[in-house]
């Protein structure tokens, strides 16, 4: 089996640490940069926590600091699920140093490196780091395979009722990501919202194995049900983004036209899903639309149990 090479831009963010572990503890992917977003918290504690949880893996991996704003506007962050500093407040030992240089710069220098095809993009952040390096060379996208992102919805917001967190942080990051010309891959509300960890299952996980897990358990159990979701648990948004690329058999999608509102008014941030058809725009992403969740919740355990 020969690993996906994947470049992660995040901003850890409870969610995003579940995230990090999956995609670390996976022989199916070849993880060759991380990249740090201000986004849930402030960019100091999304690298600071991006390190530590690394570190925890002890893996080898360089992690980068990127944009702590949004490319216009003020950044908000969202502490309220996420705690003041990103993993609900839970302390964790200091990670590895930062890798020197600026996120938008390390991923086009992967992708300099990198054969054509040969890189996978993963966001689950507000896109701006994501955006700065597609969009100042854009000679290097024939690198990219695909861009998976956390972000949008097809109907209601989680951060205003028109807007997913992701995509209202940084709407115009997100349109110059999803007009860029790459294959790409969405992960909405709606499918994360099948992504629930249960206060069950998430008890269920404690002494199932080493720090990483013990890491995992408790920044979960800091997090309150969401009440969006009837308060039956906690989704686990970006995790979703990274089985997609290990297990793509629990995902069904469809090939949609995507776009987001960059509009002043309420209707900021709001990703316009064309599921059916309607607009005349190119279908320019798949909407990953079902989750086998009994299937995800399994290899989620099974994968951050074997780290140490
Ligand atoms: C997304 O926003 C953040 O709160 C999560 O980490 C996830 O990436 C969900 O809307
Ligand atoms: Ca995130």
């Amino acid at each position: 089996m020969t690993a996906r090479k994947v470049i992660i831009d995040c901003d850890p963010g409870t969610d995003d640490a579940i995230a990090l572990f999956l995609a670390l503890a996976s022989p199916e992917l070849d993880v060759a940069l991380i990249t740090a977003v201000g986004g849930n918290v402030g960019l100091d504690h999304t690298l600071r926590n991006a390190r530590a949880l690394v570190g925890l893996t002890g893996k080898p991996i360089p992690v980068v600091a990127g944009a702590d704003r949004p490319l216009l506007g003020s950044f908000i962050p969202e502490p309220r699920v996420h705690g003041r500093n990103g993993i609900g407040g839970v302390t964790l030992p200091d990670g590895p140093p930062v890798t020197p240089g600026l996120g938008s710069d390390a991923i086009r220098e992967v992708l300099r490196a990198a054969a054509p095809g040969e890189i996978t993009l993963v966001g689950i952040g507000p896109a701006t780091n994501l955006a700065l390096a597609v969009a100042s060379e854009p000679a290097l996208l024939d690198r990219v395979a695909e861009i998976v992102l956390m972000t949008g919805a097809w109907a209601e917001g989680n951060v205003t009722p028109a807007a997913e967190f992701n995509a209202w942080n940084d709407p115009e990051a997100l349109a110059i990501v999803l007009s860029c010309g790459r294959p790409i891959t969405l992960a909405t509300l709606e499918l994360t919202a099948q992504a629930l960890a249960t206060p069950d299952w998430i008890a269920a996980q404690q002494g199932r194995g080493g720090a990483c897990m013990e890491a995992a358990h408790t920044i979960l159990a800091s997090v309150p049900p969401s009440p969006r979701l009837g308060g039956r648990g906690t989704p686990q948004h970006d995790a979703c983004a990274i089985a997609w690329l290990i297990a793509p058999e629990l995902f069904t999608h469809r090939a949609v036209h995507a776009a987001v509102d960059l509009t002043r008014g309420p209707g900021r941030g709001r990703t316009v899903i064309d599921r059916w058809g309607k607009l005349p725009g190119p279908r320019n992403a798949a909407l990953l639309e079902t989750l086998d969740a009994p299937g995800f919740f399994a290899l989620l355990a099974r994968r951050i149990a074997a780290l140490p």
